[in-house]
């Protein structure tokens, strides 16, 4: 896995830019991202970036709850919203239907997903978000390629 951005942000707001600028800029197509850190970290605030770059209301984003996948109309693709926190293995997962969405044109952002890791198959993103304060969150961006 190679790291590919690393990010400090000061408040809320500038971790859901760079939400925004990672859409933007590094993940572009639909992909899978896959977001780490603890309970209060930011990750939903991330998702709500990424929505924004997609022309999705941030408000429409919410922490998704045990078994519900968030689906968001975005442009030029959707945005598909998980929670694995309350998952326990892979076989839960999968029953959720989360195969499925892989075969869609969308970008999906999966929170707690880096439980899984050895699980999915690259190409993927890992968006680690690391608390460093109270107002002040590290970002680290890696992602694991795949096949050409
Ligand atoms: N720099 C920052 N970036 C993101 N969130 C921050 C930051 N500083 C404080 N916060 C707060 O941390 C919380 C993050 O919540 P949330 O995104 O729901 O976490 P998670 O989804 O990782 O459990 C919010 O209450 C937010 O206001
Ligand atoms: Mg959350």
């Amino acid at each position: 896995m190679d790291q590919v951005a690393l990010w400090e942000t000061k408040s809320e707001e500038e971790t859901k830019r760079r939400g925004k600028d990672f859409v933007v800029s590094l993940c572009k197509a639909p992909s899978l991202v896959l977001l780490e850190g603890e309970l209060g970290a930011g990750k939903t605030v991330f998702v709500k970036g990424m929505a924004k770059a997609l022309g999705i209301s941030e408000e429409q984003v919410r922490s998704p709850t045990f078994g519900l996948i968030h689906e968001y109309l975005g442009d030029p693709f959707p945005l598909y919203h998980m929670d694995f926190y309350r998952l326990g293995d892979w076989g839960e997962v999968v029953d959720l239907g989360f195969e499925e969405y892989l075969e869609r044109d969308g970008i999906i952002a999966i929170e707690w997903g880096g439980k899984f890791l050895s699980f999915f198959s690259p190409p993927f993103f890992v968006v680690h978000i690391v608390v460093t304060g109270e107002q002040t969150r590290r970002i680290e961006v890696s992602f694991a390629g795949g096949k050409v």
